[in-house]
């Protein structure tokens, strides 16, 4: 039995404007994971996901079953698999911002590969993820698939023929208090209509797209710097700049309000928007606690804490 884990993710700053090559970053959120079990099958390959119910033979399954598509982008880009029992589960809330879907396919990715000892790097585990995020959003930037199959900070840029990654260090740890909506927000449909939004407003929308990549690139110094007023100024900043492109809503810009009004140095929403997380910086353990109660007083579904070490 082979079991791998992938874990969660937030969006510091750029999504979005990511998807028209602008520079984002990214950070993994191991509080949350999702977890693949690769057992032995002596028939033919299942597909069981607990969380959801779900018991089924391979040969059965949808063709956009998200753990039969992760499969067969393994199978179609090595070789054939022998019958395998693949179980799912996963603590990253769904369509919520938090990188679930690309942490499914990476730990399934890597559960497969390790079943059959199949060496394969980081670099291919996002490749193969990338694939399986197309078929579910359609356009992804690939900052998702990154960030979840290196498990480390990236500062990320997505050109037409290939990404630009670079890991990067902070100079002091950042605290973050990531809050959950409860409203479930597909990335496709705010990905679809911010795209719509841009073809009308071409003009508008990149300038909004280049302030967005102004804020990652500065917001990669501040952290590099240890400048942690700055990052939380640049976070609010974010904020306002995806308000404007229409991805917010009043349920997330209450929660950032609080957040900061509890003592958070900045934040933003994180994702694709609409709802899922809003993610808010803090000085320490103690404001953590502050904000959290706050959010929690405020509505929040769901509250946990996770710190960048340095
Ligand atoms: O899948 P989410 O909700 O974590 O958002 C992904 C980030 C976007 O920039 C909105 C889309 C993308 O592909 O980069």
């Amino acid at each position: 039995m082979i079991q791998t884990t992938a874990p969660g993710k937030i969006i510091l700053f750029g999504e979005h404007a990511v998807v028209y090559g602008r520079p984002a970053i990214a950070i993994p959120v191991s509080e949350v994971c999702a977890t693949a079990t690769i057992e032995v099958s002596d028939s033919q390959t299942f597909l069981i996901a607990p969380d959801l119910s779900m018991e089924m033979a391979m040969a059965e399954a949808e063709a956009d079953n998200p753990i039969a598509v992760a499969i067969r982008i393994v199978e179609t880009s090595i070789k054939e698999l022998p019958p395998m029992r693949v179980t799912v589960t996963s603590s990253i809330p769904i369509a919520s911002g938090l990188g679930s879907g690309a942490a499914i396919s990476a730990a399934i990715i890597r559960g497969v590969t390790q079943f059959m000892d199949w060496p394969v790097s980081n670099k291919f585990v996002s490749e193969l993820a990338f694939e399986v995020e197309k078929i579910h959003h359609g356009t992804p930037s690939g900052i998702d698939n990154t960030v979840v199959a290196y498990e480390s900070p990236i500062y990320f840029i997505h050109y037409e023929t290939y990404n630009e990654i670079k890991r990067f260090k902070a100079k002091r740890p950042l605290t973050f208090v990531i809050a959950d909506t409860g409203i479930k927000s597909p990335t496709k449909v705010a990905v679809g209509d911010v795209r719509k939004e841009w073809e009308a407003n071409p003009e508008m929308f990149n300038a909004l797209f280049d302030r967005c990549g102004q804020v990652a690139e500065a917001g990669r110094a501040a952290i590099q710097a240890g400048r942690i007023n700055e990052v939380g100024r640049l976070m609010s900043e974010n904020h306002i700049l995806l308000q404007t492109m229409t991805v917010s809503s009043p349920e997330l810009d209450n929660l950032v309000n609080i957040a900061v009004q509890a003592g958070a140095l900045g934040a933003k929403l994180s994702g694709a928007g609409r709802g899922g997380n809003i993610i808010a910086l803090v000085e320490d353990g103690e404001k953590a606690t502050a904000v959290s109660e706050a959010l929690r007083q405020a509505g929040a579904k769901s509250i946990f804490v996770t710190t960048l070490e340095k």
